[in-house]
């Protein structure tokens, strides 16, 4: 059977996307190949990686994504700051962080107790929101991780915007060699 890999993932809104797009356009240039930078339509804030599914499976997980989102009211999220996994010192992951109330926590929890209750693996890491932009590239220089040490050390980004999260889209992700390409293939809505 043909499976899609898929994910359960927060949409960004276009300004917010522009914005991270002009405030990390000097740290772009400044570590050139170091990074391969996610494009900016494929930013979005993930609350929780299936892996692949069966197609069958879809409309349960709809379902499931629907009755635990509908019981969340709308709330606001605002994008802030740069920061890397593990860290700064040794990066791997480039993020942008965010502010947001306990409730998206609480809503990332609800998704991984109902996919688990459908029989996907449930996450050992603690949530920690943030939106990719960039993830490092294997086997830098020396000279490469410090020039990319230094320019997100010395990277200051401001506010990036605010914005209600009023809904949450189950994704399929395809990968391929020009990079992956995400598609919506379905919505919940938060209540209220
Ligand atoms: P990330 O933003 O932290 O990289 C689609 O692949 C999304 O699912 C990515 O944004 C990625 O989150 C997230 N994800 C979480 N675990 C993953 C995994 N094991 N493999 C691929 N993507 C994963």
């Amino acid at each position: 059977m043909i499976l899609l890999r898929a994910f359960i993932a927060i949409e960004i809104p276009e300004e917010i996307k522009t914005q991270i797009g002009s405030q990390t356009a000097g740290l772009r240039q400044m570590v050139g190949r170091s990074v391969r930078w996610v494009s900016l339509e494929n930013i979005h804030l993930t609350l929780k990686f299936l892996g692949d599914i069966s197609p069958a499976n879809i409309e349960f997980l709809t379902q499931a994504l629907k009755t635990e989102v509908s019981q969340y009211l709308s709330f606001e999220i605002n994008m802030d700051h740069l920061g890397a996994f593990p860290n700064l010192r040794r990066p791997r992951v480039i993020w942008i962080g965010l502010d947001a109330p306990a409730d998206l926590a609480r809503l990332h929890h609800s998704l991984e107790t109902a996919a688990a209750r459908l029989g996907y693996a449930s996450d050992d890491k603690p949530f920690s929101p943030h939106l990719t932009i960039g993830r490092i590239r294997d086997r830098l220089s020396a000279q490469e991780a410090q020039s990319l040490r230094e320019a997100l050390e010395n990277t200051k980004i401001g506010s990036l915007g605010k914005f209600v999260v009023k809904s949450v889209n189950l994704f399929q992700s395809e990968l391929k060699p020009a990079g992956p390409v995400y598609t919506c293939i379905s919505t919940a809505a938060l209540g209220g």
